[in-house]
């Protein structure tokens, strides 16, 4: 039992990220941190959701729903800012957890990050797909639908029969071009990154000045809708159901965590880079929503692209073109920063032999973990190519949420712990900030339906065996004992 609870101290964190062959090169600087943050915020979530979540849960009071889910990140995000300065090493959520809860503990955590990172990336790639394939209609291309739909899915195909999906064929391909990407080299990555950030916002911020000018305010009444008569089907329960389902468009704020260790000064640059980020797109998506829900009448918006639904209101053909563009680079540098941090993290697990060695392995000249990227890769693209969004989408959530709870009580526990160890950034009024994150992750998850807490249980169970099979026997930690 001892030995499940075994804490890895935090000055061996902090000097393992030192160890040769497991150093990285410390490249990234606070505006690539930021970018890295927006980049992996900024994508399906508001590309996508916002419209089913506007048509089908809370109507125009959406933007109440950004707003609460945004006040949860928040007590979170000061969690993250503090333990990331604090710990600036890889591994995200799953070394903190080392730190506090001991091994298996941090063993359930990584093991539930992948549901965030990779099945993040191919619930992004998902949808990335589907932007593909409307911009491709735009311009007189159209791809068989039996190969842009998750498998078995229906659909219907161009002579009005109806066939059954065989894959989703772009958002296995987008996954594997990132792949090659990111094994090129982390300051490749980070530098095409930052270009994609720059045009996303450019399409995010001009959406909403020129949709501004084409707002009909009487889209926006009732703006609370009054509820059907079932929970979360409008009214207040509405707002609740969609601040669970819009929480996706904020994951990513905390996969900045995972560039600590290749950060030039990490203890200045994270809550820089985690706040600054989290701070920029809850402007955003309110604003977004405000005007697109003033754009269209919002139980028109449950369409694969309403961003581009609203677009096509205001009757200028090159700007849906421009958006169209924009979002789809948007869904790629989300999908580029969920990978990255999910290699870091099976990296840091192999580092504490948690997983197999080859795991963790650098590439000789690229100083990338390849073999993992690759593998990663490869499992990410099949998720994309036969498993429908909304499953997709829904493991997700809860499983970030999980993982931001566990946040939340490390930093209580840390400073009970560790009350004296320098820490550069403090989360103010500390238990009951992260308190307060705790319980707003619970109010989110509550919003969740009983089949995604089913299957959040037979993941984390799956885990468990892994652990008990292969992990605990070959437990860094354990070995020193
Ligand atoms: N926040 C990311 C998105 O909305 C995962 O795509």
């Amino acid at each position: 039992m001892n030995n499940l609870l075994a804490r890895k101290p935090v000055a061996d964190i902090v000097a393992s990220a030192e160890i040769p062959g497991r150093r990285v090169p410390r490249v990234l600087g606070p505006v690539s941190i930021a970018a890295m943050g927006v980049g992996a915020i900024i994508g399906a979530g508001i590309f996508v959701l916002t419209g089913t979540v506007a048509a089908l849960n809370a109507g125009p009071a959406i933007v109440l729903s950004f707003v609460l889910a945004a006040i949860a990140c928040a007590f979170v995000g000061l969690c993250y800012a503090e333990l990331s300065a604090f710990l600036p090493v890889t591994g995200s959520t799953y070394t903190y957890t080392y730190a506090t809860l001991g091994e298996l503990a941090a063993w359930v955590i990584g093991w539930d990050l992948i549901l965030e990172y990779a099945i993040g990336g191919a619930a992004v790639a998902v949808g990335w797909s589907g932007y593909f394939n409307s911009l491709l209609g735009m311009l007189g291309v159209a791809l068989p639908p039996q190969w842009v739909a998750a498998t078995g899915q229906a659909v219907v195909l161009a002579d009005g029969t109806k066939a059954t999906a065989i894959a989703n064929l772009p958002a296995a391909a987008i996954v594997g071009l990132i792949t090659v990407l990111l094994i090129g080299g982390t300051k490749e990555s980070a530098r095409l990154n930052n270009i994609m950030v720059a045009i996303k916002l450019t399409v995010v911020v001009s959406f909403i000045g020129l949709g501004a000018f084409y707002v009909n305010t009487a889209n926006w009444r009732p703006f609370i809708p009054t509820n059907t008569g079932d929970f979360g089907s409008f009214g207040f329960s509405g707002i609740l159901r969609g601040a669970s389902i819009v929480f996706f468009a904020y994951i990513g704020f905390d996969a900045v965590s995972n560039c600590a260790q290749e950060a030039k000064r990490p203890q200045r640059d994270m809550p820089i880079g985690i706040l600054g980020s989290l701070g920029l797109s809850t402007v955003l998506y309110i604003l977004v929503a405000g005007v697109l829900t003033g754009l269209v009448p919002y139980a028109e918006l449950n369409v694969p692209d309403p961003v581009a639904k609203g677009v096509r209101v205001m009757g200028h053909e090159w700007f849906s073109l421009f958006i169209e563009l924009g979002a789809l680079i948007g869904l790629t540098t989300v999908i580029l920063v969920l990978l990255y941090g999910q290699s870091r993290i099976f990296a840091t697990m192999a580092g504490d032999g948690l997983l197999p060695p080859v795991v963790g392995r650098l590439h000789p000249t690229l100083r990338t973990p390849w073999i993992s990227q690759i593998m990663i890769g490869i499992v990410v693209a099949g998720v994309a190519a036969v498993v429908p969004l909304d499953v997709l989408d829904e493991m997700v959530g809860v499983g970030t949420l999980f993982a931001f709870i566990l946040v939340c009580a490390a930093v209580i526990y840390l400073r009970t712990i560790e009350p004296y160890q320098h820490r550069p950034f403090r989360v103010p009024h500390v238990p009951w900030v992260p308190l307060l994150g705790i319980l707003s992750c619970l109010g989110l998850m509550s919003g969740m339906t009983p089949e995604t807490w089913l299957r959040l249980v037979v993941w984390l169970v799956v885990g468990l065996v892994v652990y008990f099979g292969y992990s605990r026997f070959h437990s860094r930690l354990r070995a020193k004992r």
